[in-house]
């Protein structure tokens, strides 16, 4: 347990399970206090009352962009305030494009490129004014995957939604570099979490990948607290982190 983000309001996106719940976990060491964004409430729940506090749960599907904007308005009349957002939740298919359902398509960009356009445009006047405040900056953080930056024979949209996240996120950053809002990307190689299991058709076979075997969600979660931890003169743009026998 630290102070360093003491005061600190953070939001994190897919709270509910894999890399947002130990991110919400990893933060609220830090001192931040936690908005918990997601559609399990029961997950949300458990994990609120693990972290106390004044951590808030809020539940919504950010597949719906009035949903999704919403939300961010509630988070910040709850709290007052915003300093940190971590876009996390997401889904996506490693199935090849022939034989998928276009529905499965059109679930991947829903959440991962248009829920997080949603809440990040709602987001953005709060990210400014927290800027403004004693800690100096505020801070945006997109997650992406090592799929954002290489294409494969699969998962054709998936790439594609975290690609677009990459370009998204890097103007956003030199837009908004002079308000003091820090933009950072950060992609995860295979981490062990519930998203495997929830695309439709082929799934990576974790096992495969030698003796040190996948990243945890806890890595990633690192990654976003090393990002919101620099000093404020400080912007760590990208963050990759891949197990070390990932191709
Ligand atoms: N695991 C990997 O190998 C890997 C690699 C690279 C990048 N990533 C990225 O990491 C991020 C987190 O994924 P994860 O691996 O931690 O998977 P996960 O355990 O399946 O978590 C996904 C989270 O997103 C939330 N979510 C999904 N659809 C939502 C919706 N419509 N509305 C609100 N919340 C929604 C889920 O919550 P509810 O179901 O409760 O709504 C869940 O909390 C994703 O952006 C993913 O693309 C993962």
């Amino acid at each position: 347990m630290s102070d360093l983000l003491h005061g600190v309001v953070a939001a994190v996106t897919g709270a509910s399970s894999g890399i947002g719940e130990a991110t919400a976990r990893a933060l609220a060491e830090q001192g931040a206090t936690l908005a918990l964004l997601a559609r399990r409430e029961d997950r949300l729940r458990a994990l609120a009352d693990e972290l106390g506090g004044a951590t808030s749960v809020h539940v919504v599907d950010l597949a719906d962009p009035d949903a999704a904007a919403r939300v961010v308005g509630e988070v910040v009349d709850h709290h007052g305030r915003l300093d940190v957002l971590v876009n996390n939740a997401g889904y996506g298919s490693l199935a090849p494009a022939r034989g998928s359902e276009f529905a499965d398509w059109r679930a991947t960009t829903a959440i991962n490129l248009d829920g997080l356009l949603a809440v990040t445009h709602a987001a953005l006047e709060p990210l400014v004014a927290a800027a403004t405040g004693p800690r100096g900056v505020a801070d945006l953080v997109n997650v992406s995957s090592d799929a954002g930056r290489r294409v494969l024979p699969v998962g054709a949209v998936y790439a594609a939604t975290k690609h677009a996240v990459g370009a998204f996120s890097e103007s956003l950053r030199q837009e908004l570099a002079s308000a003091h809002v820090r933009v950072g990307v950060v992609e995860p190689g295979i981490t062990r979490t519930e998203l495997p299991d929830k695309g439709e058709g082929d799934t990576p076979d974790l096992s495969a990948l030698g003796e040190l075997g996948v990243l945890e969600a806890a890595d990633i979660a690192d990654a976003v607290v090393y990002m919101v931890t620099r000093p404020a003169r400080t912007a760590v743009n990208e963050i990759l982190v891949r197990p070390v026998e990932q191709d």
